[in-house]
């Protein structure tokens, strides 16, 4: 796929209307609804601020959770859970929650000025203050995904967006991977450019991908190998090493014919597991699992733990990290690379016992002097946990986004904005 795209530096945005896909899909306390991590905020400052130095209007918007569009919808996801007495009362409030009210507060304090906030999406209140908004101002739309035709990419929506707008910037790198009517549907009414940070992504992650500096070592964790399917394949045709660890090492090992006691173990993916062990030699890629495993009896941050081989775990056990020889081989892998990419941790570094091949790992990637680039998640939250974020080159802010991107997948956010 094309990663060389316009981006905001490339067209006249002058006392231009623009319609910015930002993605403040921003963490909230579950009580309060407290924003716990404005990242996502302060990621969208640098096209924001150009954008209205340039003396550009501008009309941001972005989804925040998965609200039910509809009652209809509302009662369909409560029945589900086994709630059938749901009334739109309820429904109101669930929306209330997931207002961007709270958004605009604080890019407005990041700021240091006013953010006009609109009550709905594209509604009477949304076209007035988009009308009346003058150069150098921004407003920021009602959650996206109150629109029922947000998710369905309605092109009627997209409509309506795009009449707010003379241009489209698509600045939301964590949904770039959704077909949304405000991530692509409205690239087909409107001239369509990235931002400074879909730009950033692209020119660090499409770099690593396409033109990397080698050894160009891939480091895959995580628990799950269904997650990562399409991850491994596409990086066994570009990437040197590949070193996996986290759960889905377990699935690999009892593939081999280990025993991996009471581990995570995807029992329909064996076969998957050897053929990509079988892939990783016909395309002389260097595919490192572990050989020893931090096991315990129980999944507990106070489990007593022991350091196993990865194919002799015994029956009553089950692995929680990864051991002091694996973690020796694959940090001195990433320490001789030229490129490194992470996503998905070693272990289970919420528990402190069990977090020492995770934080290895990210001490391996600040020491390494490659360019490190670490995919969004868990991986990036441990990273930035352990205090190493300062020293690595990229933290994506994509989470499902960045791994479809490194899967090698046509990306719809980015695929719909304008050729360089
Ligand atoms: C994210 O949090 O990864 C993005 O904002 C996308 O959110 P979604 O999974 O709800 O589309």
């Amino acid at each position: 796929m094309n990663y060389n795209k316009k981006t905001v530096m490339d067209v006249d945005v002058a006392g231009k209307k623009i319609l910015l896909r930002c993605d403040f899909n921003v963490p909230q306390d579950k009580k309060t609804g407290a924003i716990t991590s404005d990242k996502r905020i302060v990621a969208a400052l640098p096209t924001i601020r150009y954008l209205l130095d340039q003396g550009a209007a501008v009309i941001a918007c972005s989804h925040l959770g998965k609200p039910a569009a509809t009652f209809e919808s509302y009662a369909k996801k409560q029945a589900e859970k086994g709630k059938t007495d749901v009334t739109r009362e309820d429904w109101e409030k669930s929306l209330k929650k997931l207002t961007l009210a709270p958004v605009a507060r604080r890019l407005s304090e990041l700021l240091g000025r006013e953010v006009i906030f609109a009550a709905d999406t594209v509604g009477p209140d949304a076209q007035a203050k988009a009308a009346a908004l003058q150069p150098g101002q921004i407003m920021l739309l009602e959650n996206t995904r109150f629109e029922k035709g947000e998710t369905k990419n309605d092109p009627e929506l997209a409509k309506k967006l795009a009449d707010m707008a003379e241009l489209f910037v698509s600045d939301a790198f964590g949904t770039v991977h959704r077909a949304h009517a405000t991530t692509a549907g409205v690239a087909a009414y409107l001239p369509a450019v990235s931002g400074l940070l879909v730009a950033k992504e692209l020119e660090i992650m499409g770099g690593a991908l396409n033109d990397p500096k080698r050894p160009f070592v891939a480091v895959l964790g995580g628990a799950k190998v269904s997650d990562k399917i399409g991850v491994i394949n596409n990086l066994l045709e570009k990437a040197d090493t590949i070193i996996i660890g986290g759960g889905m090492a377990y699935t690999f090992a009892k593939a081999q014919g280990g025993s991996i006691g009471n581990s995570l173990c995807e029992n329909d993916k064996l076969d998957y597991a050897l053929e990509m062990i079988d892939k990783a030699k016909r395309n002389g890629v260097q595919l490192l699992l572990p050989t020893d495993t931090v096991a315990a009896c129980e999944f507990s941050a106070e489990a007593e733990p022991h350091v196993v081989p990865t194919n002799a775990i015994p029956d009553n056990m089950e692995g929680l990290d990864i051991g002091p020889e694996t973690t020796k081989v694959f940090c001195d892998a990433v320490r001789g690379a030229g490129t490194v990419v992470w996503n998905g941790p070693m272990g289970v570094f919420e528990f402190d016992t069990f977090a020492k091949g995770t934080r290895a790992m990210a001490q391996a990637l600040a020491d390494s002097g490659a360019v490190t680039i670490v995919g969004g998640g868990d991986s990036a939250a441990a990273v930035e946990q352990m205090g190493f974020a300062d020293k690595i080159t990229h933290i994506s802010t994509g989470g499902g986004a960045s791994l479809e991107f490194l899967e090698g997948k046509e990306l719809p956010g980015v695929a719909c904005l304008l050729d360089k």
